[in-house]
């Protein structure tokens, strides 16, 4: 004999019933929201890839989506083009690769560390993290890169221990 789980129970299609169902999130509104919405739209290829495109003087980027506090771009690298050391003012993200592969070094407490990501993988930073990300293959790459919140101001470092300004870029990467 079953017994039952509740004793409460809806009769006939709860679908008809839409105010007794849990509200369904239009939005991302945790890092692994986030995360998962760069894993979408890494799987709908035909939503960024007619938008890849490579310019051969500088990394070529477009705003892919926008939602309430977030920004998502498409990035496109040929090989050896690469940002320089920075961090992100006050925003958060998720870096996926799409594409192709690109080297991120990073540099945290413990010093620098560099690593390489290839197809699907994903790095997820906080404020304050500091790295600088190159094609350093022989092929182009492609990157997908969400902010939370949008990013408004990013600061060059051009080495382990200080910022070299403070100045406001417009580059997203
Ligand atoms: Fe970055």
């Amino acid at each position: 004999m079953h017994r039952a789980l509740s004793d409460i129970s809806v009769a006939g299609d709860p679908l008809a019933v839409p105010h007794l169902l849990p509200p369904v999130a239009q939005h991302p509104a945790t890092v692994a929201d986030f995360s998962g919405l760069a894993r979408a739209i890494a799987e709908d290829r035909g939503r960024w890839a007619p938008l890849v495109d490579y310019d051969t003087t500088t990394r070529w980027y477009a705003r892919l989506a926008t939602g309430p506090g977030y920004e998502v771009w498409l990035l496109s690298w040929l090989p050896g083009q690469g940002t320089g050391l920075h961090d992100h003012g006050q925003s958060s993200g998720v870096l996926t690769v799409l594409q192709g592969e690109l080297t991120e070094r990073a540099l945290g407490a413990s010093g620098e560390t560099r690593r390489t990501l290839g197809a699907d993988d994903q790095r997820v930073f906080a404020p304050g993290y500091v790295h600088g990300v190159v094609n350093d293959s022989l092929e182009p790459a492609v990157s997908l890169h969400i902010y939370f919140p949008g990013l408004t101001e990013m600061t060059p470092y051009t080495s382990c221990s200080a910022p070299s300004g403070r100045e406001r870029e417009s580059v997203h990467d």
